[in-house]
């Protein structure tokens, strides 16, 4: 148990650590499976966020050095690079850990909160919230593969009925993790109804390493309002960064009182399209398009939100062009506003 002084000065700028590495914010990146690519992650860092994590890695695809898992765990070009693995053989996990960190993962994160039937259904995942015996054996074994810091994410618990949160994530800072997230909400709630953040405020009076809070942050507000009631020291953001990752680092001044400036229609226009041509380099220009689908989307999307944007018969060709280039040119026009796409 941690008294609130030392909470309060671990609150104060700049101080956040993962293991030995100092994070420029308390705002970070989630994890998604099939969006935060290494183009979305790139901007999303480059735009102010104080962390970026990789799409989860499957252990034994990564140690089979499957091209698809590959590339998920791509991280050139980023300040700190975590890669998130899962699986639930210790051996594999371990590996899969080395073998990341040989790679140049400055970092590597567990993941105990997935709550897909295909994930769970090969009981790893939030599975493992059920199995805390196998839980810590596999962050014992990846603790012990790596130098580089371990940090893990779960859930508040398989079910309403069994929040362990507190208890697991306790047991596995004496095992040597150095970060938790708690998205909050029990594996039976998938994403259904509101997460609960005051819940993850047991998970704070359990451990004294950083504690991340997770799940419908969606604003400065919501960050504010999310760390207030969890007492965490930092804000995971995940579906609401989608066609806006620089929403996170938005978020991240905001926290710390930084000032910010946001980014311009024309710089949002060269970060999405970076986004876009990382896509086209790392998958090909056809199966690139197809990747890209829905970032194109929901960058129209926010584009829309904001005033600019494309006719709905655009976007329509921009979702379905097979064509990079034209979907290239229709993104870049989706940040102009009407007047100057009728100039
Ligand atoms: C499409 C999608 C894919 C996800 N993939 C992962 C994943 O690979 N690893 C993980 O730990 N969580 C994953 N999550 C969960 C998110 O990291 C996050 O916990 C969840 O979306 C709640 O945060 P949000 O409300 O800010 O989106 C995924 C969520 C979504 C919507």
């Amino acid at each position: 148990m941690i008294n609130s002084g030392e909470k309060i000065s671990r609150n104060a700028p700049g101080a956040l650590r993962l293991g030995a590495i100092e994070l420029p914010g308390r705002a970070f990146l989630a994890p998604m499976s099939g969006i935060t690519d290494i183009g979305m992650r790139r901007v999303a860092s480059r735009c102010g966020a104080g962390l970026v994590i990789s799409e989860m890695v499957a252990a034994n695809f990564y140690i089979a050095a499957d091209e698809e898992t590959r590339l998920r765990a791509e991280g050139e070009g980023l300040p700190v690079h975590v890669v998130q693995i899962a699986g639930r053989e210790p051996l594999a996990l371990a590996e899969a850990a080395r073998l990341a960190e040989a790679a140049g993962a400055h970092a590597i994160d567990i993941n105990m909160g997935c709550p897909a039937k295909r994930v769970v259904g090969g009981y790893a995942g939030s599975a493992l919230m059920r199995e805390p015996d196998l839980a810590l054996s596999l962050v014992r074994a990846v603790v012990a593969a790596v130098t580089a810091p371990v940090s893990v994410k779960m859930r508040l618990g398989w079910d309403a009925d069994s929040l362990n949160a507190p208890v697991l994530a306790r047991a596995m800072e004496a095992e040597g993790v150095a970060l938790i997230t708690v998205h909050g909400r029990t594996r039976n709630q998938f994403y259904k109804g509101r997460a609960d953040w005051a819940a993850i405020r047991a998970v704070r009076e359990a451990i004294s390493i950083p504690l991340v809070a997770n799940g419908d942050c969606a604003s400065l507000a919501d960050a504010r309002a999310m760390l207030a009631a969890s007492g965490a020291d930092a804000a995971m953001i995940g579906r609401a960064a989608m066609g806006r990752p620089w929403l996170v680092g938005e978020i991240a001044a905001g926290l710390d009182g930084r000032p910010w400036r946001a980014p311009s229609p024309r710089e949002r226009a060269n970060a999405a399209l970076e986004h876009y041509r990382t896509l086209l380099d790392l998958f090909g220009e056809r199966q690139g398009v197809r990747h890209a689908r829905k970032h194109l989307a929901a960058y129209a999307d926010h584009a829309m939100d904001e005033g600019m944007g494309l006719s709905p018969a655009m976007r329509t060709k921009l979702v379905t062009t097979t064509d990079a280039q034209e979907a290239a040119d229709l993104l870049e026009q989706a940040f102009q506003s009407a007047q100057e796409l009728a100039a």
